[in-house]
């Protein structure tokens, strides 16, 4: 289908994302919403007059298009009808879980369908609005994945690109999904298609081939290397590469260097009474992410004795998540259920074992926690990337700490080798973990955080984009 009143626009480069690097607050503002993504797009977008299209965030507002600092803000309206279908429902009570490995079990509502593809075509509307003719546009992650398709209907003229920031999973569970087919005929609308990991391009080029009418070849995908070829029945290759994503690697590092992080990592300390070691989870409250198993791990190794609770803290900082989608909600109680029950059993007046703040904390004091802590815990039962990971080690200029890291994770790949992985399934060997970082020898530990930081260092945010421009064809 082609649309004849789409007339090119003026960006010749796009992102399409569900949510704008702005939100607006509850009194109309726009505040600044800096993710990585952001971090890593801004110059570029900037110095292209570049364009970024996505949802304000709120329901049923529908503001205008502005400018920002060189950069085009062009909000896509969802109304609050679409947020329950399209957002809480198929992205994040479908998708979310099917593609995470089905750690929860996913719906297939079919209204829930509809509303996808609806504000699906509305963000391709809006890209094929603003884009000039040739441009490129980057369309981002699981939400939007028709996007592709829809959009080279209405502008055969563009490069379109598509990367997937959550796991692609194995072709036995993504062939659950009802709409299996229109889904990977959306992406393969894109010219060039990027995955997290080698797996997850792999899972996709061959679920092209197994349940579209595409071909594909069998050429060996490798990191930011070797991609994979998928052939469209109308001629087009897409390129399947992997392309794992980062952190903003050299400004973290150079926040916590600084003394006010510093001076708040030894207050922080302080504040929890000065304990041996403290250990820290930070992740939004997803039930993909295993924090149950590292409460349920900690709390066996203040049972058996390997851990002291009088000399160990736990810090788990969870921002709220999707909390009107129901297993969200069942998590946190969940989750809440326990810290209750481990502070009450392990903990004295005035000093608990975990200390639990459910809310989103702010940048610097991000990194003050990521300083302060011996052992980063990361769990997750599956999860694409996990930024945090990443974060963590960039936080370490002083070269100390450990982590403790899921093998479901993409960091893994990445950071394997100075790493513990774990198997976050298996509860005695997350326990085993936890005890052997936190119990680490300063050399040893320094070997494995210097291992870790040459990774992230060398392999930032805006590399990752700069790489998978690159193979869109787009130069620096
Ligand atoms: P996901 O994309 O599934 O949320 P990631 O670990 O990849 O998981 O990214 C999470 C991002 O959210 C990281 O940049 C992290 O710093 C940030 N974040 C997580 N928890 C908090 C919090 N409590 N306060 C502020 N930022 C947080
Ligand atoms: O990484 C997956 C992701 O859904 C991103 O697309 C998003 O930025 C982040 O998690 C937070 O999710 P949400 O936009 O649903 O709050």
């Amino acid at each position: 289908m082609t649309h004849a009143e789409d007339a090119p626009g003026s960006s010749d480069l796009l992102v399409v994302a569900n949510r704008l690097p702005f939100d607006l607050d509850e009194d109309g503002e726009w505040r600044r919403a800096p993710g990585g993504l952001v971090t890593a797009l801004e110059p570029t977008l900037r110095s292209r007059g570049g364009a970024w299209v996505g949802w304000p965030g709120k329901p049923d507002v529908a503001p205008s298009a502005f400018d920002d600092e060189g950069m085009a803000i062009r909000p896509v309206p969802i109304s609050a009808d679409e947020v329950a279908a399209y957002y809480e429902g198929f992205a994040n009570a479908t998708l979310w879980p099917l593609y995470h490995d089905v750690v929860a079990r996913p719906r297939f509502e079919r209204s829930w369908w509809e509303a996808y593809r609806t504000v699906n075509e509305r963000f391709a509307a809006a890209a094929a609005d603003a884009a000039a003719e040739g441009a490129t546009v980057w369309v981002q992650d699981y939400q939007l994945q028709l996007v592709p398709q829809m959009l080279r209907d209405r502008r055969p003229d563009l490069r379109i690109g598509f990367f997937l920031h959550i796991p692609f999973p194995p072709a036995e569970l993504f062939a659950q999904l009802p709409w299996r087919r229109p889904v990977v005929e959306g992406l393969l609308g894109a010219d060039v298609v990027g995955f997290q990991t080698v797996g997850g391009a792999e899972n996709f080029r061959r679920v092209a081939a197994r349940l579209t009418d595409a071909t594909a070849d069998d050429a060996p995908i490798t990191v930011n290397g070797g991609s994979g070829h998928v052939t469209a029945p109308d001629g087009r290759t897409i390129t399947v590469g992997a392309h794992p994503i980062s952190v903003d690697a050299g400004h973290l590092d150079e926040t916590a260097r600084g003394d006010e992080v510093a001076e708040r990592a030894r207050s922080l300390r302080h504040e929890l009474g000065d304990p041996r070691t403290v250990l820290l989870g930070v992740d939004r409250l997803d039930y993909t992410k295993g924090i149950d198993v590292r409460l349920q791990a900690f709390a066996e190794t203040l049972e058996d004795g390997r851990l002291d609770p009088a000399e160990t803290v736990l810090i788990q900082v969870a921002t709220p998540s999707r909390e009107r989608v129901e297993h969200y909600a069942e998590m946190r109680d969940d989750i809440e259920l326990t810290v209750g029950r481990v502070n009450g059993e392990y903990g004295s007046i005035g000093h608990p074992v975990i200390h639990y703040v459910h809310r989103s904390t702010p940048r610097d004091e991000l990194v003050a926690f990521y300083r302060a802590a011996d052992v980063m815990l990361v769990t997750p039962y599956r999860d694409g990337m996990n930024l945090v990971a990443k974060e963590y080690v960039a936080s370490r200029p002083d070269g100390d700490g450990a982590l403790v890291l899921s093998e479901f994770t993409g960091a893994a790949d990445d950071l394997g080798e100075g790493a513990f992985l774990v198997n976050p399934h298996d509860i005695d060997a997350v326990g085993d973990a936890i005890v052997t970082a936190a119990s680490l020898d300063h050399e040893e530990s320094r070997r494995r955080m210097g291992l870790m930081r040459e990774q992230v260092l060398a392999n930032d945010v805006e590399r990752w984009a700069a790489g998978f421009l690159e193979a869109l064809g787009v130069g620096s």
